[in-house]
């Protein structure tokens, strides 16, 4: 796309700005707003409501005002409205691509693969909340029924980030309000506009006023007001552990459900009996997907030392043909880092490793863009003492360990506090199975680098947090169980 072919956001009727609030779209009360900017270019692309404290108890006390009667709406309906909202997404699903790259910086064709990827997530929940099921559970005596019925935890507070502006959104909406909750979202400041977008075609599917609502701005006072309130039942998060950590502090005060998506350490694990054309594919999709900018990224490429050099040949191979870009332009297969902070922390971890005795296989200063762009790195030689190995990269660096045998493979892939996703390559049945069982991890890919999906349940263990997003679990996360005991029914 050239430059003059570059469309105007302007003339997109999803492009809002302001903070959504019981159905309506609203400045912040102060008057001011924040920039939003373009990561590929730093041009700034829309100044949007920077609300805090006053209009989160808004959104809260809205979402509290509409949470009984959208409980009360029968399942059948609320599938229809959850279609109708998917049918919208995808109906623009172009646009809403574009607009995402504009502010992320991911490439198109991974833009347009989030905005269906969020869109099955609303998809499959307006398909799963025809079926939430109680119990009839067998009584002690014969004078008692037990009965169970799932009824929605209430308000619902979901944090997101800015790496899937889209998607992480979805999979939170989509499954609380098939639950019957009622929601404020809160999406990252750097990229606001996918998600008022997601709010704009939601209120056009005719999803209620007050069911959802979403406003960005200050930070620190929205995440005080949403873990302080005890309206707010729940909170679920997508982000770092470190901030994740801060957030289940927090809302232990009110002792709030909480769901939390944090932080990877996946190791990626190639075994020598491995189909290494796979291995390669599933390295390249899982390791510089979106930059290297996911939580279930390839972080330690764990590589058995009799196949080593065959594999950096591959790898090199492979990624001279990778193109650094804009987003907008169709060759370009790597966009750029969501901003200048996330360059200096991948080029500081790149540039400690070496100091450390690591071997960079790549030029280290090859041509990017000007901007936020970092070129593929390849490292040898690292190590688990050094920092990379244990730190989350989020940039395209591929960090080289070898090992020697199974065993070795599996303590190295356990050796962090990390446990969302790994990776596995071998044609060994009995390899595979031992594997999935010893990895302490939630997630474990098989000869396979892309394991997201809504069918299956995304979430960690350990450090990387607790909750599953997607499949028929996701909704007990929204769910309390009550139990009715039935009494005084004998004879
Ligand atoms: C994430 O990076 O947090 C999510 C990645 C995914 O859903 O595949």
């Amino acid at each position: 796309m050239t430059e003059q072919e570059i469309p105007s956001l302007s003339q997109y009727d999803f492009l809002q700005t302001d903070a959504l609030i019981d159905g309506h779209w609203q400045a912040a009360m102060d008057g001011t707003t924040f920039a939003v900017d373009n990561p590929a270019t730093g041009e700034i692309i829309a100044q949007v409501a920077n609300c805090g404290a006053q209009e989160t108890r808004l959104a809260i006390t809205a979402a509290a005002n509409a949470q009984a009667a959208w409980a009360q709406v029968p399942a059948k309906q609320k599938s229809r409205l959850l279609r109708a909202w998917f049918d919208l997404i995808i109906a623009n699903e172009n646009e809403l691509a574009y607009l995402l790259t504009l502010e992320q910086g991911k490439p198109m064709a991974e833009a347009l693969g989030e905005v269906r990827y969020g869109a099955s997530y609303v998809e499959w929940f307006s398909e799963e909340v025809k079926r939430i099921y109680g119990d009839v559970i067998p009584a002690p005596g014969i004078d008692k029924r037990i009965v169970t019925l799932k009824q929605p935890v209430g308000v619902v507070a979901c944090i997101t980030p800015w790496n899937f502006p889209n998607a992480m959104l979805a999979r939170k909406i989509a499954p609380a309000l098939a639950a019957g909750c009622t929601v404020v979202c809160k999406p990252a400041n750097e990229t606001p506009l996918s998600a008022l977008a997601l709010g704009y075609y939601a209120i056009e599917a005719g999803i209620p006023p007050g069911v959802i609502n979403m406003l960005c701005g200050k930070t620190a006072e929205i995440g005080d007001e949403l873990t302080s309130s005890p309206e707010v039942r729940k909170l679920t998060f997508t982000g770092s552990t470190q901030v994740g950590k801060m957030l289940t502090a927090a809302c232990s005060q009110t002792m709030k459900r909480t769901s939390m998506e944090l932080g990877g350490n996946a190791p990626f694990i190639v075994f020598s009996d491995a189909n290494l054309d796979a291995a390669m594919d599933g390295v390249m999709a899982s390791k510089f997907r979106n930059s290297g900018q996911t939580c279930v990224c390839a972080n330690r490429i764990l590589v058995s030392a009799d196949i080593l050099d065959v594999f950096i040949e591959k790898l090199l191979a492979r990624l001279e043909k990778a193109v650094v870009g804009h987003g907008v332009a169709p060759e370009t297969t790597i966009g750029p880092l969501i901003h200048r902070q996330a360059v200096e922390k991948v080029e500081g971890l790149v540039e400690r490793a070496i100091d450390q005795g690591a071997v960079p296989l790549t030029a280290l200063d090859k041509a990017t863009p000007a901007g936020n762009f970092v070129a593929p790195v390849v490292l040898k030689d690292v190590t688990p003492e050094m920092e990379i190995f244990s730190a989350e990269i989020f940039g395209p660096v591929a960090s080289l360990v070898s090992f020697s045998d199974y065993e070795q493979a599996i303590a190295l892939a356990n050796q962090t506090t990390a446990g969302l996703a790994a990776y596995v390559y071998t044609t060994d049945p009995q390899t595979m199975i031992r594997a999935s069982e010893q990895l302490e991890y939630g997630i474990v890919g098989i000869n396979e680098g892309i394991i997201s999906n809504e069918m299956a349940p995304f979430g960690g263990m350990k450090e990387s947090g607790h909750g599953r997003e997607g499949s028929k679990y996701g909704l007990d996360d929204y769910l309390d169980i009550k139990y009715i005991c039935l009494g005084g029914l004998g004879p």
